[in-house]
């Protein structure tokens, strides 16, 4: 199985079990922003469960926000981001499609030349139409613009934030006193955030529309190069603790000339994605730059006081930045299995228990007037500590191929028996083991095998 297969797969098994659809579909879509459907929704969730139950409720020193996405104007200037959240873009004179000019072939050595004002477009051509009539790039800034209350002036421009991080800074004194944190602590957040991408693509790769889980770390200003190779080893720790193999992994460190405006060093986390390796999640070391321009443009002293040693400073901050809908669809492409069986193939998606979807699926090992009442009662037993389905329709094993297509670990089966020795039988997905356990033990059988 190639890798672009893989994609294709997974882009076509994720609309057809409900996991991901184009958004606004029966218009055309929306371009390059999706529906996350009734399975996506609970594997999206469980990722962001899983980040936050790491990155907060575990931790002794990080604590949660939940920004507002419109925020005042000034933010983003303070930020940097009205003058250089942006990306060079180019054009053809000849068939108008557009590209990001790393998108082009030999794309990084034209961003270098660009970078270094030697760039010369004349003889490249357009990869699209062939012709050698591409624009100088312009910078075309990713924010998306809108206005508040009913006048569009520009007094009343409002932007999308394109990242979820400005909120924590900007709220950085207000959660500080509140919790009564000492540095070194962290303010950690799940929220959405937009960009206009000019090349979105590659399914929920890179969309307009995503959701970012970001963290900062402040520090004292010494600390934070060793804050940040803590912060990186841990970050991958965690992916390949959900199921992400350690050889689809491995840290990109960016030179100081493609590092963001903020950052004084930059790591990306990348994953073996069906496309090749990309960025899956970013660690930043910020320096003091959000909290010094956000004290220069409010007027308002961002600095920490150590009430313990009386010093004042502006602290460095640490941040982990990973996409919720990017690292959900690398579960899903490392989790995608086939393997040969008597009916042809299995598709499996192997995800991590605390991922998949569904848990457990009940299943009557036919639909029948007896077998209906008994397992019904068992999957009302099970779902209150468990999340789980119940299907009844087609053969047994159809049902399981279905539920090994969408990751569910475990699947309990009630049978003639069953009603009279009150017992199921529990099919684990990957070994495809069977084993009997009574209807009263049968809770604690699935809590233990699930880890929960
Ligand atoms: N606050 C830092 C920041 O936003 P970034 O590297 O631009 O840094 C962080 O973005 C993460 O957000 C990326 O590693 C990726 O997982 C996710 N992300 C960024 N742009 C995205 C897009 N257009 N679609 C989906 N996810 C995106």
């Amino acid at each position: 199985m190639s890798a672009p297969d893989v994609a294709e797969k997974l882009t076509s098994l994720a609309k057809r079990r409900g996991f991901v659809f184009p958004s606004s579909e029966i218009y055309g879509g929306a371009g390059a922003t999706w529906d996350f459907g009734p399975l996506g929704v609970e594997l999206k969730n469980n990722v962001k469960r899983a980040w936050w139950r790491d990155m907060v409720q575990l931790r002794e020193d990080i604590v949660g926000l939940d920004g507002a996405i419109l925020m005042h104007p000034k933010v983003w200037e303070a930020s940097g981001h009205v003058e250089n959240f942006t990306d060079p873009l180019v054009e053809c004179g000849n068939c108008r499609k557009r590209y990001r000019l790393d998108e082009l072939p030999d794309g990084e050595r034209l961003t270098e030349a660009w970078r270094a004002k030697t760039l010369d477009l004349a003889s490249t051509a357009c990869p699209n139409c062939g012709q050698k009539k591409l624009s100088e790039p312009r910078r075309f800034n990713l924010m998306f613009k809108t206005f508040v209350g009913p006048v569009e002036d520009t007094a009343s421009v409002a932007w999308l934030r394109p990242e979820t991080a400005q909120s924590i800074f900007v709220d950085f004194e207000n959660v500080q006193q509140s919790s009564r944190k000492r540095i070194p602590f962290g303010i950690a957040q799940i929220g959405k955030a937009f960009r206009n991408e000019i090349t979105p693509g590659n399914f929920i790769f890179r969309s307009r529309e995503f959701e970012q889980m970001e963290m900062q770390y402040f520090t004292r200003p010494e600390d934070a190069p060793r804050v940040f190779e803590e912060w990186k080893a841990r970050r991958r720790e965690w992916h390949a603790s959900l199921g992400i193999p350690a050889e689809r992994l491995r840290f990109r460190d960016h030179a100081a000339d493609e590092r963001a405006h903020y950052a004084a060093a930059a790591t990306d986390i990348q994953f073996e994605f069906p496309f090749g390796w990309q960025e899956m999640e970013g660690i930043h070391n910020r320096t003091d730059y959000d909290l010094r321009r956000h004290s220069e443009f409010s007027g308002k002293d961002l600095s920490y006081r150590d009430d313990v040693t009386n010093e004042k400073f502006i602290p460095y901050v640490v941040e982990t930045s990973v996409g919720a809908d990017r690292a959900t669809y690398a579960f899903l492409c490392a989790a995608y299995d086939e393997e040969p069986d008597k009916e042809g193939v299995r598709v499996v998606l192997r995800l991590h228990r605390a991922l998949a979807p569904y848990k457990v699926a009940v299943l009557p090992l036919s639909k029948n007037e007896r077998l209906t009442p008994l397992a019904r009662e068992v999957w009302a037993a099970v779902r209150p500590h468990a999340m789980s389905t119940y299907d009844e329709t087609q053969a047994i094993g159809r049902r399981y191929r279905r539920q090994d297509e969408i990751g569910t670990p475990l699947c309990v089966t009630v049978d003639f028996d069953s009603l009279e020795d009150r017992a199921v039988t529990i099919r684990d997905r990957d070994s495809m083991a069977q084993v009997r356990v009574p209807i009263a033990e049968l809770v604690p059988a699935l809590q233990e095998r699930l880890g929960a």
